[in-house]
């Protein structure tokens, strides 16, 4: 008998320089067999001077796949390479989700998605604040500071131990967005009620500093990107000093499932089995 599940089957993938670390691999696996498709994700592990190929390979259609993710160091290349990157992927300059479309290779960018959503589940009604504070300007927090400006948050105060890297994204996303030094955390946090930490801070083999988040406005949430330890040293504070915190596992998995219903055709659900195959995994 015609098996149309078999003749159907697409295959994705994980692209990075390395790529072994990677849980995508895991989630995507976890939905496929949760939904009965048939298809594949897969690492692909390609270093730099062999990402452009893989990118004709895949345009051309010889490489089999539909698509797949990106992530470091190949996701500036993925937006420059790409025919038709979106306005989220041109804003930020990097796309991090990839699919032919009509022989196109469309791009996106789902961190700031995985990130509201994240916060949209854990902790419903944090964004009728319109003060954050995002901790650190590396390429993590960008995503975060385009979102949570799209979402309407009035002000977005951007601290950083390199100013000048804080001020880069206080241009590039608009009046909204303000730079500041470590030297204003408290003055800025005073009445927020989002504060995202997006760096290593208390993880890099220094003690963790003491962060006091009493000028935080009442019933602010607290979050991190980082997700390995699952208690970030501040996130650990932030539920000493009593305030509500959401860890950043949740965004791993949220930020994943635009790129699945892309090239799988079925939006998956972020469910607790899901989220504890990756514990169990971590
Ligand atoms: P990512 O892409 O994961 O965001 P990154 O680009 O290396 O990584 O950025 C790391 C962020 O953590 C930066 O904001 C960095 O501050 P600088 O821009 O001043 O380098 C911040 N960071 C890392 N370690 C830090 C520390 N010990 N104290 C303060 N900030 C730190």
């Amino acid at each position: 008998m015609h098996d149309s599940r078999e003749t159907s089957a697409r295959h994705a993938f994980v692209t990075g320089y390395p790529v072994k670390h990677s849980r995508s691999p895991l989630i995507h696996g976890y939905w496929l067999e949760a939904l009965g498709l048939a298809g594949s994700y897969t690492r692909q592990e390609i270093s730099p001077e062999n990402f452009a190929g893989f990118i004709s390979r895949l345009k051309s259609g010889e490489s089999g796949f539909i698509g797949g993710n990106v992530t470091i160091p190949h996701k500036e290349t993925a937006f420059r390479l790409a025919d038709r990157p979106d306005a989220l992927s041109e804003e930020l300059g990097a796309s991090n989700t990839l699919w032919l479309e009509d022989g196109a290779l469309c791009a996106t960018n789902t961190d700031g998605y995985g990130f509201l959503a994240n916060l949209d589940a854990a902790a419903p009604g944090w964004d009728k604040t319109d003060r954050a504070v995002v901790l650190g300007a590396g390429g993590a927090s960008r995503a975060i500071i385009q979102a949570v400006r799209d979402r309407g948050v009035g002000e977005i105060h951007v601290v950083n131990r390199t100013l000048g890297r804080a001020q880069e994204l206080a241009d590039r996303f608009g009046p909204k967005v303000h730079a500041h030094g470590l030297a204003a955390l408290a003055e800025v946090s005073k009445g927020a009620g989002l504060f995202v930490n997006t760096t290593s801070l208390g993880m890099d083999g220094e003690p963790a500093p003491d962060f006091d988040f009493s000028p935080l406005a009442a019933g602010a949430v607290v979050t991190d990107i980082v997700y390995v330890p699952l208690v970030t040293p501040i996130l650990r504070q932030a539920a000493e000093q009593g305030f509500a915190t959401v860890d950043g596992l949740g965004m791993l998995l949220h930020q994943a499932a635009p790129g699945f219903e892309k090239w799988f055709g079925t939006r998956p659900v972020v469910d607790a089995h899901l989220r504890n195959l990756i514990l169990a995994d971590m």
